[in-house]
């Protein structure tokens, strides 16, 4: 791993963009181009009790004055959106990485499905906004909140250019009325979906795609509430060959704990989506938490990013992570 090199970002903006969702707009404190992105990326931003946390660039690419964040203050999170948002003010400096992208947009002839549930709207905004742009006309965004009051860029998704490009449902909470998507992904066009959500609309837009080409289907994870469950245990992983032993506690990944003793992993997302982190599981029940491999992999393989164990011991191989 290289260490982090910070850029101090200055927050030139700061207003809410709905119920429980604020919005910041950083920029260069000489005024100046920041670094390009592309729709999709995220940057990593230090909150001001230290805690480090990775939000989407919801702009189009082509502004490169600013990047415009969009923070779901979370309460049952970690602690990292709450700090930002109430504690990240206007005028104030803050710690910011470089842009990188986990979720790009690949060229498409054939066209984009772009899903969006709650906060996960901010990576598909950006693509919305560089498709327009680009003059790309073949996309289509489901968006799913609970109701108008949480749902963030309301005004623009309901703006004349995005008339016809945009559905918007709102299920008041109730899973009894969730958006059906199956019409919507029962028959593959060669489009390429986007998905960027909670965990139960990624998994069901995963169900629902099983018989699409794998390399087709893209997810972005973004929930820290969801990254440690209420019921999770610590468990042993065991190691082979070498036979080394160690425990992961709760609200530590398994990654992080073969980290914290001196091994090399790769790792990319660090959310379960994009494959970089694949582990041989060699024997033991895994709890599998990812959205990157199929059935058919979770039986020898682990994402040792997000997912844990349900039995007592994970016994695996390093060697196809090195
Ligand atoms: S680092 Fe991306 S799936 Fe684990």
């Amino acid at each position: 791993m290289t260490a982090t090199e910070w850029n101090r970002l200055v927050v030139a903006r700061k207003s809410p963009l709905a119920d429980g969702i604020m919005g910041f707009e950083l920029r260069a404190p000489n005024g100046g181009e920041l670094p390009a992105f592309t729709s999709g990326a995220h940057i990593t931003v230090r909150t001001p009790a230290g805690l480090e946390r990775k939000y989407s660039l919801a702009n189009d690419p082509d502004e490169r004055d600013h990047y415009q964040l969009g923070v779901k203050r979370d309460p049952s999170g970690r602690g990292g959106s709450v700090d930002f948002v109430d504690h990240v003010n206007e005028g104030d400096v803050v710690d910011a990485t470089d842009p990188r992208n986990d979720f790009p947009l690949a060229a498409n002839k054939a066209g984009y499905i772009l899903i969006a549930g709650g906060i996960g709207v901010t990576p598909v905004i950006s693509m919305a906004r560089h498709l327009l742009t680009t003059g790309v006309v073949n996309f289509h965004v489901y968006y799913v909140t609970r109701d108008p009051d949480s749902t963030a860029f309301l005004e623009e998704f309901s703006a004349p250019e995005f008339r016809r490009k945009v559905t918007i449902h709102h299920d008041g909470g109730d899973p009894a009325k969730a958006f059906d998507f199956w019409p919507v992904l029962e028959r593959p066009k060669g489009q390429h979906v986007y998905c960027c959500g909670p965990r139960g609309l990624m998994d069901a837009v995963r169900d629902m795609t099983g018989h699409w080409p794998s390399s087709a289907i893209h997810f972005e994870a973004f929930s820290e509430a969801e990254a440690n469950r209420p019921d999770d245990t610590a468990f042993i992983v065991r190691l082979r060959p070498s036979g080394e032993t160690l425990e992961v506690p709760v609200g530590t990944t398994i990654l992080d704990a073969l980290r914290a003793v001196g091994h090399t992993l790769a790792s990319s997302c660090e959310s379960g989506t994009c494959g970089t982190c694949r582990t041989l599981l060699v024997s033991g029940e895994a709890d599998h938490r990812d959205l990157a491999l199929t059935e058919d992999e979770r039986e020898r393989y682990i994402m040792i990013c997000v997912s844990r164990a349900k039995s007592p011991e994970l016994v695996l191989d390093l060697g196809s992570n090195l």
